[in-house]
């Protein structure tokens, strides 16, 4: 059974070992710097806890990283002198490349860089994983690792700002427009409560109809020449609706660049 650490029982930390547990398939531990965190994780999934970052990478095959940007030199620094023999680390950072990481580490280590997205918490996340030479073969493992929590895909670490851009920070989108949806339609006139059912069963809906067909096909069928539909894309398009889009995930993908020099 593989040896799994979860540095970091957070948003994406915590999500990834619930799943893991359930999977059975993991020897499973967790660090971090606020033991309050880890009780839950030792109570209720018998995970092996420690709020030494040292300490869990001596009793790991594979380290997953998953602390905020600023965080990850320390916490590589820290963990370094137990890794070697093959040891991996895998890295859920917006921003930090794959170069940054191995140069914290022994020479050969296997890195690995995944983005994921907070859907992981539902089982229902987006990931992409890439990983340095040495980290190749260990692809279809974190592959595997992440497929317990949604979809997970390989993708050119050179594309990876533009990933943390679209589906890392795109929940976040998803629900600017549903609040902005919710708010247009109890401006109509409706509850807020009725409101809020009927946008969210439109986002789950429409997210089933988009996975065996286009945008463009969804647009046409909900579009009747001179209707309403076809009033509020003329109105909303005006207002730069799709502009506003491009430009902000520009603007994270910039975002995400900076955080890498
Ligand atoms: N959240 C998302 O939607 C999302 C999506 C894609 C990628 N990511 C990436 O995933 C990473 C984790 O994000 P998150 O949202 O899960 O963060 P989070 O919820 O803040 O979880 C990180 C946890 O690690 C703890 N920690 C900080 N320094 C540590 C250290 N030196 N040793 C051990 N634990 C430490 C944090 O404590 P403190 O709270 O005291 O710092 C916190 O409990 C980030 O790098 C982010 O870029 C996040």
């Amino acid at each position: 059974m593989k040896r799994v650490g979860v540095i970091g029982a957070g948003k994406i930390g915590g999500s990834l070992l619930v799943r893991l547990a359930a999977a059975e398939d993991y020897d499973l531990g967790v660090s971090d710097v606020h033991e309050e965190q880890l009780r839950p994780y030792a109570e209720k999934y018998g995970i092996r806890t420690t709020s030494s970052n040292r300490e869990l990478a001596e009793s790991s095959d594979l380290l997953i990283v998953a602390v905020k940007p600023w965080d990850v030199g320390w916490v590589l620094d820290e963990v370094s002198p137990a890794l070697g023999n093959g040891k991996a680390v895998a890295s859920v950072a917006a921003g930090v490349t794959i170069n940054a990481i191995q140069e914290r580490l022994p020479a050969g280590t296997p890195v690995l860089r995944v983005m994921p997205n907070v859907c992981a918490s539902v089982g229902l996340g987006s990931a992409v994983v890439t990983a340095n030479e040495a980290g190749r073969a260990m692809l279809p493992m974190v592959m595997e690792i992440f497929r317990h929590v949604g979809e997970a895909m390989e993708l050119p670490e050179r594309l990876f700002d533009a990933a943390t851009a679209l589906h890392g920070s795109g929940p976040a989108y998803v629900a600017l427009f549903a609040d902005a949806l919710i708010q247009a339609g109890v401006r109509e006139g409706i509850p807020r409560d009725v409101a809020r059912r009927l946008v969210i069963g439109t986002i789950e809906g429409t997210a089933v109809l988009l996975k065996d067909r286009s945008a463009h096909q969804v647009r046409d069928e909900v579009m009747t020449p001179g209707g309403t539909t076809a009033a509020a894309f003329v109105a909303m398009e005006k207002a730069g609706f799709v502009g506003a889009v491009y430009d902000g995930v520009n603007a994270a993908a910039e975002q995400s660049r900076g955080l890498g020099r």
